[in-house]
């Protein structure tokens, strides 16, 4: 393959024409673009050349490790889709994001990381694994005998929303607001963006702001959840961390904690009906399931980008980088890539361990990842269990997200 690159040292769009990374056919199959672009193998440049695309494994872990070249903090880059009144508007959203763990960069960052991994610890998300049992039991139970047939809104969904909630002591039947909270947010940070949208996201942020506040209000309840509780002391030992970053960081866990986690049971029961006879091999052997969600991860998992912005200019592999710009590297993409492992494009939950990036790599590596595993597991057994055929009816359709690879609903026969 030959590579023309430009004064710039970057990729020449002209060779990319036949890529378009925000189409209609992208959105509902991406794999045939990642597929181009890995077998391109160099960066990407959009066609705006505002930004660039990356597949490689060498390039995605050099990106996402070197946290004081490529920030995290991507907060303006949000911002920088709306107009300065606009700007002003938002502002409340725009503040709270900024708290984020996920949005933060050395030396803030690791400190409040501990914190919230030894608030997910494996420990503790082991102890949860009855609980978990229980609720999801329950909640296929009712699929079957309601016949409510869409995964999304009977299992994949309101499962991980009411394991996050419960771990942040939200009343289960306040979930159905914080759904409608957290949608708005994703759709301000996952799709592309215009004003209504960054506005129903402020609102959303300032009404769960005040939510949480209350919540917090309680002293039994903060002693009694682990995360509150540990964010709580975090916040009487660092005088900067104030009441306004410990809200925001439940926000982002509620967040962070259950659209992600749908997607992947979404996604690993597509790949189960398209194979069936993996799914007949899962069955009759249920201990493949850790590697079963783990090839889920890997081959279609559920965030397929991250981004991350250029502080300074750099290179990479001979690639000049601007400043200023964002990066985004393609997870779902360099997840297929050959140089992880043999035959990337087959689904195969017998396959020997392999790196993915699925959760992400280095610094900001997914802290809820033990616990997004064993529900996804648990969820998958379960509807195996009650649901065993549960073939999908009509062909799913994704949501405009680039960063979560998420159907609008799963139809299944039950
Ligand atoms: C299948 C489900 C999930 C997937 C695929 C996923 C994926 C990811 C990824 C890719 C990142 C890295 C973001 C970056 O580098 O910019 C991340 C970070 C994070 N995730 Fe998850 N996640 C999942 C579930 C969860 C759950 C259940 C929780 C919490 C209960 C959680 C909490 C977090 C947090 C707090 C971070 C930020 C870590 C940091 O910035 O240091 N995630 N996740």
């Amino acid at each position: 393959m030959s590579h023309h690159y430009s004064s710039h040292n970057t990729l020449q769009n002209a060779e990319y024409t036949d890529v378009d990374l925000h189409s209609t056919e992208f959105i509902s199959n991406p794999f045939p673009a990642y597929q181009a672009l890995l077998q391109q193998g160099s960066i990407y440049q959009s066609p705006s050349a505002t930004e660039y695309y990356v597949v490689r494994p060498s390039q995605v872990e050099r990106i996402l490790k070197d946290n004081k070249t490529f920030l995290s903090d991507r907060t303006g880059s949000f911002a920088a889709k709306l107009s300065e009144g606009q700007h002003d508007q938002v502002q409340p959203l725009l503040n709270s994001l900024a708290k984020w763990l996920l949005f933060q960069d050395p030396p803030k960052h690791m400190p409040l990381r501990k914190i919230v991994n030894a608030s997910l610890s494996h420990k503790l998300v082991s102890s949860l694994e009855p609980d978990i049992r229980a609720i999801t039991r329950q909640l296929v139970t009712t699929m079957v005998t309601e016949q409510h047939n869409d995964l999304v809104n009977n299992l994949s969904y309101p499962l991980p929303a009411l394991v996050i909630a419960r771990l942040l002591g939200v009343p289960a039947e306040d979930i159905l607001l914080v759904k409608k909270w957290s949608d708005d947010i994703a759709s301000f940070t996952g799709a592309q963006s215009g004003i209504d949208i960054a506005e129903r996201a402020r609102a959303s942020v300032v009404e769960m702001s005040d939510y949480l506040q209350q919540l917090l209000h309680s002293t039994e309840l903060i002693e009694n959840t682990t995360v509150l509780g540990n964010l709580t002391q975090f916040r009487q030992q660092n005088d900067e961390f104030t009441e306004e970053d410990l809200i925001a960081n439940c926000i982002m866990l509620l967040f962070a904690g259950h659209e992600t986690t749908t997607c992947l049971i979404n996604n690993l029961w597509i790949q189960l009906q398209q194979h069936d006879s993996q799914r007949l091999d899962l069955i009759r052997h249920p201990e493949l399931i850790s590697s079963a969600v783990e090839e889920g991860l890997r081959y279609d998992g559920a965030v397929h980008r991250l981004g991350r912005f250029i502080k300074s200019d750099t290179e990479i592999d001979g690639i000049q980088l601007q400043q200023n710009r964002m990066i985004y590297v393609l997870l779902g993409a360099a997840n297929r890539s050959p140089e992880l492992c043999e035959r990337p494009d087959k689904f195969d939950i017998r396959r020997k361990p392999v790196r993915n990036f699925g959760f992400g790599f280095g610094p900001h590596l997914c802290s809820g990842a033990a616990l997004a595993r064993l529900e996804a597991e648990i969820a998958t057994e379960e509807l195996l269990k009650l649901i065993p055929e549960g073939h999908v009816m009509e062909t799913p359709e994704y949501h405009r997200n680039l960063a979560l690879r998420s159907v609008k609903s799963l139809k299944i026969k039950i």
